[in-house]
């Protein structure tokens, strides 16, 4: 059966039968951006993990400080803060995965696109340094805008030489947290049951829910689908709106990150049934890139789930096919970016 277990407990709810087997390893992470409100919180979570033996903080600002503060939490991970760019090397020396949250957050009345500009240059400078430096590891890519930053990365690895498919994420799994929450307060579902596969991409309408295939099977009316689907897509402008000119999600952010990280890690110590949601090199679709379910595994993605896009809704079919549009052209701009500073 598919599960995603992470949902009630900030470290991960693995199933029973993984929980018991002894751990074969743990993992060197290292967070690019590590200083921003996304990076804080989330360095917290993965400090409080026993799959992390090691976390690397790495910022342009100063992140000693954020060092020194969480290496006094007496979880055996050991910490260590790098700063500028002269020390970005020494940070991803050995790293197993690689997350990236470093860029500018939206603003009231922006869209993720705004802020291409900025957080393209930024994504292209560090995944070069990572294809350098820990050309093996997973990179899960957070900075916005994803749907554009992902096939960024991938060009940026390609013309390293060392791209693999299997270990370039775009993480959407905040989409997932979000639809699982609104989806359980709506029909009043026991939250810890809920599961709700998203695909597509991460901005506005590419983000795709699809409710037809929530577990538990929840019974609908068209309109309660719509506005679902409305407040999963908006939900990170809720957020902005909310905190009115001071960011985006970053606590929902990091608790979604560390989710998907301990999946990943989980993935790679050999557990099976691993499952999420994530944007990646796809071929699910005439798309290069998409969010799907999929299996994580010892290198990374090991399968797209298609089963999830077989048996639409006819609202879920339109919305899917509306999308294509805007996501490719997003794909289109990433790729251009990198292409044209050859
Ligand atoms: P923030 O501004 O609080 O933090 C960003 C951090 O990145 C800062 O500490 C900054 O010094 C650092 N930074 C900037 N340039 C850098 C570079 N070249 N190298 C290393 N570090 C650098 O922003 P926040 O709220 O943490 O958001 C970060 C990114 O995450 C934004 O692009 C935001 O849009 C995105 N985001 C993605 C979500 C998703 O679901 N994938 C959800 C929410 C935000």
């Amino acid at each position: 059966s598919i599960t995603t277990s992470w949902a009630s407990s900030p470290l991960n709810q693995a199933p029973a039968s993984s929980l018991l087997r002894p751990r074969a390893s743990t993992f060197r992470v290292a967070v690019l951006g590590a200083g921003g409100g996304i990076g804080q919180p989330l360095s917290l979570l993965i400090k409080m993990s026993p799959l992390v033996s090691s976390l690397n903080l790495y910022d342009i600002a100063n992140v000693r400080g954020i060092a020194a503060d969480l290496s006094h939490c007496n979880s055996p991970c050991r910490v260590a803060g790098f700063s500028g760019a002269a020390e970005l090397a020494r940070c991803l020396s050995g790293a197993d995965v690689v997350i990236i949250p470093a860029g500018v957050p939206r603003k009231p009345g922006m869209t993720r696109d705004d802020l291409f500009t900025i957080n393209a240059s930024i994504v292209k400078t560090l995944v070069e340094a990572v294809a350098d430096l820990a050309p093996t590891a997973l990179i899960h890519i957070i900075s916005n805008p994803v749907n554009s930053t992902v096939p960024i990365a991938a060009e940026v690895l390609k013309q390293k030489g060392v791209y693999d498919p299997r270990k370039l994420f775009g993480v959407t799994t905040l989409d997932v947290v979000r639809a699982n929450t609104f989806l359980a307060q709506k029909k009043n579902l026991r939250l810890v049951d809920v599961d709700v596969p998203v695909i597509g991409g991460h901005a506005g309408t590419t983000i795709l829910p699809l409710l037809s295939k929530a577990r538990p099977a929840t019974v609908l009316t068209g309109d309660e689908v719509e506005e679902l689907t409305a407040r999963i897509q908006n939900g990170g402008t809720e957020v902005v709106e909310a905190k009115a000119g001071a960011g985006s999600a970053t606590l929902s952010m990091a608790y979604a990150a560390a989710r998907f990280l301990e999946s990943s890690l989980r993935g790679l110590d050999g557990d099976q049934e691993v499952y999420e949601c994530a944007y990646v090199q796809s071929a699910l679709t005439e798309l290069p890139f998409f969010a799907s379910r999929v299996k994580l595994g010892r290198k990374g993605v090991e399968a797209a789930v298609p089963a999830d896009l077989q048996g639409l809704s006819g609202f879920e079919e339109r919305a899917l096919e509306a999308l294509k549009p805007e996501l490719r052209a997003s794909i289109d701009k990433g790729l251009a970016f990198v292409r044209k500073e050859e």
